[in-house]
């Protein structure tokens, strides 16, 4: 089967399935030109909620089929490849944020939403890259014990000085490992460019870029931008889908071992097995976990 052929066959068999397709914009572009919807974390959480579908496809990673089938428990929710987890989602367990809970009690636990449905259930807000400022702007809490990203965190510490932060160690493997020094030798090598980078990136990273924000508003921030050039300091993914987009200008990674393997598990041909009923992992929560996730996560949607 040709590429074509099979995103055929699956826009055929996701209509008679009444299958919809949520693609994060990390996927390769043949995934996306297939789903119904493309974004980042906070815009597909969006739809998780309104899809009319009886049946949603995630093609991303497992935290984020968590959060649809929480907010749609009523559905089938599959997740494109059951073995694409998010190595940040999974750094925290449970009994280390409680132990942290009893240590801080006079903190608020804002939770990113790269974290296990279980370990939501101990937080009171959850956040994402593009809400996190706006939503922790609005709680009255003073002091926030912020998880699991610190890199995150300190982006969003900057923006709300008027409130106490408390950071765990971790954070995302793919965004972490990129360095001062790769700023300065990509500046070097295109000096008109533009730098956009992800807030999971090290400080020393983001303090040195032109725009930080979340893969959507990367890609919108370059869209609508006068500059010609771009360094991308995220998944190398969204250097390729503005190569292709916006083939007038130019976009450099800002390191070719920018890559999340797990969001990469992902194929068209795993799409397809999702679609014909062969492949693909059902989401499965138990309700104290369902329920116990929803509180921050319906705050999140709420706030943000
Ligand atoms: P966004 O919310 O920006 O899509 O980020 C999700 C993510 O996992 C980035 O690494
Ligand atoms: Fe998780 Fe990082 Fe991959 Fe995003 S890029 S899904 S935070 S491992």
């Amino acid at each position: 089967m040709t590429v074509r052929e099979m995103q055929d066959e699956i826009i055929r068999l996701k209509k008679e399935n009444d299958i919809c397709i949520l693609a994060h914009t990390y996927q390769r572009h043949d995934v996306l030109e297939v789903a119904d919807f493309v974004g980042d974390s906070f815009a597909l959480s969006q739809k998780a909620a309104k899809a009319p579908h009886s049946t949603v496809l995630m093609c991303g990673v497992r935290f984020m089929a968590e959060t649809v089938k929480i907010l749609s428990p009523d559905k089938k929710v599959l997740l494109s490849d059951g073995n694409a987890g998010c190595p940040m989602a999974e750094q925290m367990d449970k009994q280390t944020l409680i132990r942290l809970k009893k240590q801080n009690p006079d903190y608020t636990v804002v939770a990113y939403i790269n974290t296990t449905s279980e370990l939501k259930t101990e937080c009171d807000v959850c956040v994402t890259s593009s809400s996190a400022v706006k939503i922790i702007k609005q709680l009255p809490a003073k002091n926030i014990l912020f998880i699991p990203d610190p890199n995150l965190g300190q982006y969003v510490r900057k923006q709300c000085p008027d409130k106490n932060f408390l950071f765990v160690e971790g954070g995302c493997p793919t965004h972490y490992s990129m360095t001062a020094e790769e700023v300065k030798q990509a500046l070097s090598l295109h000096p008109n460019a533009l730098l956009l980078v992800h807030p999971e990136c090290s400080p020393e990273v983001t303090e040195l870029a032109h725009f930080a924000g979340s893969t959507s508003e990367i890609m919108d921030y370059a869209k609508n931008s006068n500059a010609k050039e771009f360094i991308i300091g995220t998944e190398n993914s969204i250097t390729e889908h503005l190569s292709f987009e916006l083939p007038q200008k130019r976009f450099y990674p800002l390191s070719k071992n920018c890559i999340c393997h797990n969001m990469q598990l992902t194929t068209l041909a795993t799409v397809y097995s999702c679609v014909n009923g062969t492949g693909g992992e059902e989401i499965e929560l138990d309700e104290l976990t369902m329920q116990g996730a929803k509180r921050c996560i319906d705050k999140m949607l709420r706030l943000g």
